[in-house]
């Protein structure tokens, strides 16, 4: 036995030492060719600046990058996770806090291999991990851009996370065993349409970054890739909650509910045939996918309803008692505007029964914010496709209520998605 552990021990051992040694090979690298430039070819100055302006809102920059009330890609926006807070950094080109001294190789270090220039590493609260698929002619051409909007003179927060998350230096462990930077290439069998679409919901769009369940050090499950997410956002009020971010593989609870036409329109517009957006994905709709050309967006549907399915999580049947208790708070403070049937009216509110992403999700986090808080419309102040917003139940449903009617409406019409527990309510609250 101790002859075993020993020697699982040195092997242990052993292999941290190569994978130090590698690291440094592999991290090295990039941070090399620090001196020589990058080539730019093929485009005007102005041509370059518009691509690149695309490029940036595809991959929605600004939402992470701008602050609610501060300057356009100025950072300072919080994010929290089970590690501590991360604030997003200042990329105008003021030479002093933000990006303004930085080389084109130097910003391209930074979305492909998530290293600073002066050789520090990222987090990966920043999304380099899908960014690294972007062509360095796509990184150029967003520089270009970048180096052209209004410079702002501001410093983020300093980072809070606790020990021994703060050492940027252990990332380098981290980025060995998860990161593998390569740059997309077009899979030879598949339409020109297909790869686009890939490119743009792997690469710059990072869709994976919600869509993904991760793992206890923040890395994203590959045998589960885009098979349901979760991760800690802003509610209505500006308090921090866990929201779960819905299967987009073709499973029966996934995108399999939408046509490519429904996912399409939502991408564009915000709204289909069925609902509208509301939580977290406004800003994914509004500052980026309401931007892009229709083939684009067209594109990203062909790829993701090609998602191969991702199993279902096993969940529990609620009991006929629950199922009765949930439907009375249903019909009482719900149907008018969902309909007894769940099938939801053009002016009061979205259909439930069939049809939502949201209500069929393994994870009931996103559902139960919309209950507790309200489903938080994409423009608050502007015109509303509803009659009537739906209001926050959280002073006039206790948990209890609101796992009953929950529950019911995942298990009632063609939903399937098991019973929410008490303990899912609560920690929503
Ligand atoms: C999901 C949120 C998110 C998105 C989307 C995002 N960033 Fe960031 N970015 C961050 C965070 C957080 C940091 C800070 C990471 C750290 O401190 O390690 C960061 C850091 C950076 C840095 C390093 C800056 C420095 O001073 O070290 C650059 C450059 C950058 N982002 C550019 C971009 C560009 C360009 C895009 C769009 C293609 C983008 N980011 C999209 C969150 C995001
Ligand atoms: C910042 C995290 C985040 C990113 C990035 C993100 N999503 Fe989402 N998504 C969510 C969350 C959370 C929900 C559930 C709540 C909501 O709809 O806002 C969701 C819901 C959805 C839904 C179901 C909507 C419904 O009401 O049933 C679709 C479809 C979707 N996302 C597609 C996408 C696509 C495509 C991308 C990439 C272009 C993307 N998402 C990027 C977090 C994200
Ligand atoms: C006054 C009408 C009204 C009432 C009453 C109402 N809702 Fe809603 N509900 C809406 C509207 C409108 C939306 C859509 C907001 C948006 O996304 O544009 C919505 C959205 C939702 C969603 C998100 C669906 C999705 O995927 O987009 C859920 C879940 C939901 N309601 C559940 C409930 C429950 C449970 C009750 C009762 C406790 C309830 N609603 C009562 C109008 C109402």
């Amino acid at each position: 036995m101790l002859h075993r552990r020993s020697f699982v021990v040195l092997g242990l051992t052993g292999f941290a030492l190569l994978a130090v040694s590698a690291l440094v090979i592999v991290l090295r690298s990039p941070t090399l060719n620090a001196g020589i430039p990058l080539q730019a070819s093929g485009f005007t100055e102005n041509e370059l600046f518009e691509r690149g302006r695309y490029l940036v809102t595809a991959g929605n920059c600004a939402s992470c990058h701008t602050s609610v009330s501060g300057e356009f890609m100025a950072g300072g926006v919080a994010f929290k996770t089970e590690f501590g807070t991360i604030y997003s950094t200042n990329i105008t080109p003021d030479p002093e806090t933000g990006i303004g001294g930085w080389t084109d190789r130097e910003f391209l270090n930074a979305l492909r291999y998530g290293v600073r220039p002066n050789g520090e590493h990222l987090y990966p609260a920043f999304p380099y991990t899908s960014l690294a698929l972007v062509t360095d002619q796509d990184i150029l051409a967003m520089f270009a851009y970048m180096q052209r909007v209004p410079a702002v003179k501001q410093t983020p927060p300093d980072n809070s996370l606790g020990f021994p998350y703060n050492l940027r230096s252990l990332m380098a462990f981290w980025k060995f065993l998860y990161f593998k930077p390569e740059v997309y290439e077009p899979v030879a069998e598949r339409s020109a349409e297909w790869n686009r679409g890939a490119y743009l919901v792997e690469g710059l769009a990072h869709c994976s970054a919600c869509h993904t369940p991760r793992n206890r050090l923040g890395a994203k499950s590959q045998s589960q890739h885009m098979g349901g997410g979760e991760y800690l956002d802003r509610i209505p009020g500006g308090e921090y909650r866990h929201w779960s971010a819905p299967s987009l593989t073709s499973a029966g609870h996934g995108l399999d509910l939408w046509e490519h036409d429904d996912l399409s329109q939502y991408l564009l517009t915000g709204e289909n045939r069925f609902l509208q957006t509301f939580g977290p994905m406004n800003d994914v709709i509004l500052n980026s996918t309401r931007y892009l050309k229709e083939a684009d967006i067209r594109a990203m549907a062909t790829y993701l309803k090609a998602l191969p399915s991702v199993d279902k999580a096993p969940s529990t049947p609620p009991s006929a008692e629950l199922m009765g208790q949930g439907q009375t708070i249903y019909n009482l403070h719900c149907g008018t505007c969902h309909l007894p049937s769940g099938e939801g009216d053009t002016d009061m509110g979205p259909a439930l029964n069939s049809a939502s992403l949201v209500v069929q999700s393994d994870n009931p986090a996103s559902m139960i914010n919309a209950i507790l808080y309200g489903p938080q419309l994409p423009d608050p102040s502007g015109e509303s496709r509803w009659l009537e917003p739906m209001k926050p139940y959280q002073y006039l449903l206790t948990n209890e209520e609101v796992a009953a009617v929950a529950s019911f409406i995942r298990n009632s019409w063609s939903n399937d998605a098991g019973q929410v527990s008490l303990a899912q309510v609560a920690q929503q609250r």
